[in-house]
């Protein structure tokens, strides 16, 4: 038995904290950067590391009527230039963005921006991108990152939601917290983005099941698609997403109410499947140098795609070892 299969025998919940923990490693984040054995993977999740890669797989995904929102990869920066650099890249990706007559739509994790060092230089650097993002009449969403963040991430929300209400913010169903968070949001008029929760989380702080996950993004979906303020509905769950469809159509909603969100490379017959129902489908488009902790997250949420990589890997590296 090889190595690939024994991390398959792995439980589900055990190699999913293991992916996590592993994902916050940065000599391993080092190491697989600078590998050329995990391009082809890491291509399937990622659009480019560089924004002239980038940028013709969101026009293709326009030509094919998805949405997009671009994210510049990076997270968790340790100095100020760091995020000031981080924040600059931003700028140049929505202005590219809006000379092609793309989607001038940008999803940002705050700890890119310094939310780690200073909370005042994080605000500078997020309020350089929402003015850019207002300049171009555009939509900036704040992601979620783990618990720890979720306060500070909702503080700088509200201040730059006031000063330009096209400032979303996201919300994981599998916080207990997330049910009064949602109710404020909704009462200060913000526009939510609905997902279940890329990180591995207490249970003093979070539901630690799926069915209980599951639940309740049921209940907190359900609640915003009544609060008429453009949800985005983030999941490849097609459970959740025809539970989605049976109220939009109990209530009678326009399709225009709301839309669905999906990552990069992730479930693209599901994409295609409610783009051609009449839904509205935004997909969430990563790319730049910084993939590592990102790519783990998307091993950690499947793990059959552990075996994937390391299949694809040892195919590539018998390529290589044959010459080709
Ligand atoms: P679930 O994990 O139950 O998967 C349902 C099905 O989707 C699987 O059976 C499989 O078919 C497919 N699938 C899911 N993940 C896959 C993967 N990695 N590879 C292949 N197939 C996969 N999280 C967060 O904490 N903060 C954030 O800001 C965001 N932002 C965000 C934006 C968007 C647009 C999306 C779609 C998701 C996020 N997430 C996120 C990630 C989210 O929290 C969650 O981890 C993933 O979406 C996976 O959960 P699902 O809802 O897809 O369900």
């Amino acid at each position: 038995m090889g190595f690939a299969d024994n991390i398959r025998l792995l439980p589900n919940r055990t190699m999913r904290s293991l992916l996590i923990s592993l994902s916050h490693r940065r000599s391993l984040a080092r190491l697989a950067v600078r590998s050329p054995l995990t391009r082809p993977v890491v291509a399937r999740f990622v659009a480019g590391e560089t924004l002239a890669q980038a940028l013709p797989a969101v026009a293709a995904l326009k030509r094919a009527g998805l949405r997009t929102t671009v994210d510049v990869l990076g997270e968790s920066v340790t100095s100020p230039e760091h995020a000031t650099a981080a924040a600059g890249r931003y700028l140049a990706t929505i202005a590219a963005l809006s000379e092609r007559g793309l989607d001038p739509n940008v999803s940002v994790k705050l700890s890119q921006m310094g939310l780690g060092i200073d909370s005042d230089l994080c605000r500078a650097n997020v309020m350089r991108i929402v003015e850019a993002v207002r300049g171009v009449s555009g939509f900036i969403r704040f992601d979620m990152e783990d618990h720890a963040w979720t306060d500070a991430t909702l503080e700088v929300w509200r201040a730059a939601h006031d000063a330009y209400p096209q400032v979303g913010v996201v919300i994981q169903s599998a916080l207990r917290r997330s049910s009064a968070d949602v109710d404020a949001i909704i009462a200060a008029g913000g526009h939510v983005r609905l997902c279940k929760g890329a990180y591995d989380e207490p249970s003093t702080v979070a539901y630690r099941t799926k069915a209980a996950v599951d639940a309740n993004y049921a209940r907190l979906m359900e609640r915003l698609l009544l609060s008429d303020l453009h949800p985005a509905l983030a999941t490849h769950d097609p459970r959740l997403i025809a539970k989605a469809i049976q109220i939009v159509e109990r209530e009678g909603l326009g399709r225009d109410r709301f839309e669905f969100q999906m990552l990069y490379g992730i479930r693209r017959d599901l994409q295609r499947t409610l783009l051609d129902r009449g839904y509205a489908v935004r997909i969430y488009v990563p790319y730049g140098q910084e993939w590592y902790p990102y790519f783990m997250r998307r091993l950690a949420e499947r793990p059959a795609n552990v075996g994937f990589m390391l299949r694809a890997i040892v195919k590539e590296e018998g390529r290589r070892l044959r010459g080709h």
